[in-house]
């Protein structure tokens, strides 16, 4: 039997409009509006963070390594926080890692000589990081380095192998006396640059 007040659209599964409806619908596609453009706005920043070079950025991060102009040839900049040096030779940057790739001791630049000068066993390198002598099993280890328009940054979160021994792009002669003492340690008064005690394996 068939009830006489039953909604025959309700027997159908027809949902029909309410009143009240339209306005739902209103706040629905409103809310839908504001969090769409929420994720944008998110998403722009996040991309805008990860882009934007920050001089206050450390280790792992790009870090702002100054303009060019601050670089003219055979200049040696250290940059503590990115545990990195930044050094102009023959024309080129070079960002070199400051961790010993022998056995991770900092590796300070020596003035007198001009080379970077380990003091836990006494490997050397040329201004450019390249092998010169010691027990190190290669050049230093570099980042990668790119030059935005007058700005030299630093991408600490890619590391490359220094070159093999034997490689040397540029003249390696000491241009004075070494800031190595006789058994290989750092002499007093050598005129290092960014010296600090050796940090063991620290990087
Ligand atoms: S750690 Fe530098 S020479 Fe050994």
């Amino acid at each position: 039997m068939t009830d006489a007040n039953a909604d025959p659209d309700e027997a159908s599964g027809i949902r029909r409009n309410e009143p009240g409806d339209a306005g739902r619908r209103k706040f629905l596609e409103y809310s839908w509006k504001v969090l769409a453009a929420g994720l944008v706005v998110d998403g722009a920043w996040t991309s805008y963070d990860l882009l934007k070079p920050s001089a206050a950025a450390g280790f792992g991060g790009i870090v702002d390594a100054g303009s060019v102009s601050d670089y003219s040839e055979g200049t040696v900049r250290y940059f503590p926080t990115g545990r990195f040096y930044v050094t102009a030779a023959d024309g080129a940057l070079v960002a070199l890692f400051q961790k010993c790739p022998h056995l991770g001791c900092r590796v300070p630049f020596c003035d007198s000589s001009g080379r970077f000068e380990c003091p836990c066993h006494g490997s050397v390198y040329n201004v450019r990081g390249e092998y010169v002598q010691g027990p190190a099993p290669r050049g230093m280890d570099r980042f990668l380095i790119k030059v935005q328009g007058d700005k030299v940054l630093v991408d600490t979160g890619h590391l490359a192998e220094g070159p093999a021994r034997g490689v040397s792009s540029i003249p390696s002669d000491a241009k004075g006396p070494s800031c190595l003492g006789e058994s290989g340690g750092q002499a007093s008064g050598g005129g290092m640059s960014a010296a600090e005690p050796p940090e063991g394996t620290s990087g």
